[in-house]
């Protein structure tokens, strides 16, 4: 279980989330949206430990994540996929799953592989020169290497065409329901987000406005006052 608990954080005098708690039972699917510099992606850092928060207390399976201590986070599962496509241009398909799984057991690669058989048949492959969508893949193979049990995605979908926003969204799922990775998905992209999380939080100026099951948000039609 992800637990965070009235969390508070600050860049100098701006605060960009105030007083946050959410809930995340192991291996759910959470939406998080909300207008641009709401504190979406500040959120997902503090998770990770890249973010120390001014106030407040995040835990993960009842234990204090290291806040400032993002390798140690990873270690002990949560993996983050920034925004953009974070791969090594210059290096292969293969060369880039064993890199970000070197301190993991390398044998998890046969799985990555499974789950992204394009990835398989483009192993040796200048990552570089494969399309957007492909090297977004890569992004979560190269996440899944460290087998986490929370993958947090900042706005994966960013560049993609609506036919490979779709195939994402399905292969999120798909890692959910053959891993059991629980995966917190901030998006820009609410309709195709909502087809592939079960629950949704909005954030709005820095605090938590809307936080209910997935089909609730899809039921409300005036969800956009929060954007
Ligand atoms: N490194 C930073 N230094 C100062 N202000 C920042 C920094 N990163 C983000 N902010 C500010 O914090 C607020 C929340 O940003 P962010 O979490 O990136 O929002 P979102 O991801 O929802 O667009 C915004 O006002 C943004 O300008
Ligand atoms: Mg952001």
């Amino acid at each position: 279980m992800l637990e965070i608990d009235r969390v508070t954080a600050r860049y100098g005098p701006l605060t960009a989330l105030r007083d946050v708690t959410l809930t995340a039972q192991a291996g759910s699917r959470i939406g998080i949206f909300g207008h641009n510099g709401a504190g979406k992606t500040t959120l997902l850092r503090c998770i990770v430990g890249a973010h120390v928060p001014a106030s407040g207390a995040i835990r993960f399976d009842d234990r204090p994540i290291a806040a400032g201590h993002v390798p140690e986070n990873v270690r002990r599962g949560i993996a983050f996929v920034a925004q953009g496509h974070n791969v090594f241009p210059n290096l292969s398909v293969e060369r880039n799953l064993r890199i970000s799984g070197l301190l993991f057991d390398m044998r998890f690669m046969q799985d990555v592989l499974k789950i992204f058989p394009v990835l398989q048949e483009r192993r040796s492959q200048r990552a570089g020169s494969m399309s957007g969508g492909e090297q977004q893949m890569l992004a979560l193979g190269m996440a899944l290497m460290t087998q986490p049990k929370w993958l947090l995605l900042d706005e994966p979908s960013t560049g993609l065409a609506p036919v490979i926003v779709r195939d994402l969204m399905r292969k999120l799922r798909e890692i959910n329901e053959t891993l059991g990775t629980g995966l917190i998905i901030v998006e820009q992209n609410v309709p195709a987000t909502l087809k592939a999380v079960e629950h949704a939080v909005i954030l709005k100026s820095a605090a938590v406005v809307f936080d209910a099951t997935a089909s609730e948000l899809a039921q409300r039609s005036d969800f956009w006052q929060w954007f």
